[in-house]
């Protein structure tokens, strides 16, 4: 009998498989980290050659460690990296250039030019979202503008654009052999091209951007069956039935589905995302207006996020710039070698910041260094820069809520960092909670698929799995904590400095 459920989490730094029994536990994963390549400043891209490889590779080795076939798996999800753009020959399967990567800023330019017309928030009454960078849809333009030939293939109506959901499903779906080209309301809501309210690329915002509509794929709910898996795949005839976008995943995961729940990931950066409910409510505080998600023919149900661009991929800066640290975890043992941040702030503006400054001019600054700070307060500066991100983030959903949140929801892979979370809740002046399962991104994506298959039947089933595993009180003087507080809005405002 078919007792599990996979999901394939296709993240920002590798590529995940993992299998989860009825419990929403987990019996297996599969893992492998894909290629960064950084062209030039601010550039990043990845190979999405490499990454349809790796995700067929991870499939694998997920059944083969939990000694499972295809016959065992009920449906497949898929949650992902939200807002990097492939765009491929619809022909020949290949890409026209490699996946640039949601931390690319390359696309300012084209920013610029759209926001001369009506200002950054020009669009953001029909899409929820500033011009900015981040967003898939300038990274579409960008590559319309500067791939040789590209523009006159779309214009033929020869290319195909996705994010790393729709790339994934196309190619396991059959690719050149009839692969299914869709996303979800989720993904969809981070392209800058969707209305909020009717769930339909605006083509006038298309227009304005200069991308043709035959480019985008259909935009469908999160939970229903989008096709199955083609013939050579491992999961052969499987259904892929679930795609939510990486952070609404996470959030699914946590079992936050109604309006006044959410959580904070702490993964490549941190996104922290609040439900609202059916209601669209417009952040007058910097943050996002996004779909949280849509089951089938259910309601639409949105969220507010708070997006951090740089918090994970700080710690792997320090190890693979750097050379600091030999691995990540080895950044907690560093840390702890001294008793404070010894007087150092350190603004990972390494994209600019997201919100709730969207500055995509500030660079990364470590202020307050002197003869006596060592690495291990660089460390520590990094660990607690990760912390106070999201001290700024909490209060913009605080103000934009009207009510203050009484605790807040982890997960991610910082999670398991001690130190971290504990100065987190004492940064934030209330209690982190960790639950059982931290791999709640993996988890949401298997809900959502396991909803429309019939495997789990309504939202408390999966509200029953969560657990509490682990709970972080804060500890810290309110004085103190509004010394450094004040400290670290000091580093950011030199990170919005530094203009060239
Ligand atoms: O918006 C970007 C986000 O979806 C990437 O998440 O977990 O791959 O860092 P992650």
């Amino acid at each position: 009998m078919a007792d599990h459920i996979i999901a394939i989490d296709q993240g920002t730094t590798s590529s995940r498989a993992i299998i989860f029994d009825r419990k929403g536990a987990i019996v297996a994963t599969g893992q492998k980290e894909h290629e960064q390549i950084f062209p030039r400043p601010g550039w990043v891209e990845h190979d999405p050659n490499e990454i349809w490889r790796n995700v067929q590779e991870v499939i694998g080795l997920a059944l083969s460690r939990a000694d499972l076939t295809r016959h065992d798996i009920a449906a497949i999800g898929i949650t992902n990296q939200r807002e990097t753009a492939v765009v491929w020959d619809r022909a020949t399967g290949r890409p026209v250039y490699n996946a640039i990567v949601w931390q690319d800023t390359r696309t300012q330019s084209i920013v610029d030019r759209l926001a001369a017309d009506g200002g950054v928030d020009r669009f953001k009454p029909v899409v929820g979202l500033p011009l900015a960078t981040y967003f898939s849809g300038t990274k579409v333009a960008w590559i319309l503008e500067n791939v040789d030939g590209a523009r006159e293939k779309a214009e033929a109506g020869e290319l195909a654009f996705g994010t790393t959901d729709t790339w994934v499903l196309w190619n396991l779906t059959g690719g050149i052999d009839g692969g299914v080209h869709v996303t979800d309301v989720t993904n969809a809501s981070r392209t800058l091209f969707m209305d909020l309210e009717t769930l339909e690329w605006r083509d006038d915002i298309l227009a304005a951007f200069d991308v043709p509509r035959s480019l985008l794929p259909e935009i469908r709910s999160s939970s229903e069956v989008y096709g199955t898996a083609e013939d050579s795949s491992l999961l052969r005839e499987t259904p892929i039935a679930g795609i939510l976008g990486d952070q609404q995943a996470a959030t699914f995961g946590q079992a936050a589905f109604h309006a006044g729940e959410s959580k904070n990931t702490y993964g490549t950066g941190n996104f922290l995302i609040f439900q609202t409910g059916e209601e669209i409510i417009r952040s007058k505080n910097g943050l996002l207006t996004t779909v949280g998600y849509k089951l089938g023919e259910g309601p639409t149900h949105y969220a507010l996020e708070g997006s951090i661009a740089v918090t994970g991929s700080l710690i792997q800066w320090l190890r693979d710039q750097l050379g600091i640290i030999r691995s990540a975890p080895e950044v907690e043992e560093l840390a702890a070698r001294v008793d404070d941040n010894g007087g150092v702030y350190f603004v990972p503006a390494f994209s600019g910041l997201f919100a709730p400054y969207w500055r995509p001019d500030a660079r990364g600054a470590i202020v307050g260094l002197t003869r006596f700070v060592n690495k291990g307060h660089i460390a520590r500066a990094a660990l607690e820069a990760v912390a106070f991100q999201t001290r700024d983030v909490l209060d913009a959903v605080n103000a934009d809520a009207g009510v203050d949140l009484a605790e807040l929801k982890v997960d991610g892979g910082m999670v398991a960092n001690d130190t971290l979370m504990q100065f987190q809740a004492d940064v934030l002046g209330v209690p982190v909670v960790r639950p059982v399962v931290a791999e709640t991104t993996a988890l949401g994506a298997a809900y959502a698929a396991g909803l429309a298959v019939g495997f789990w039947s309504n939202l408390d089933e999966l509200a029953a799995n969560w657990q509490e595993d682990e709970r972080w009180e804060p500890t810290l003087e309110e004085a103190e904590r509004d010394r450094q507080l004040r400290l670290w809005r000091k580093a950011v405002a030199k990170s919005m400095d530094w203009v060239d």
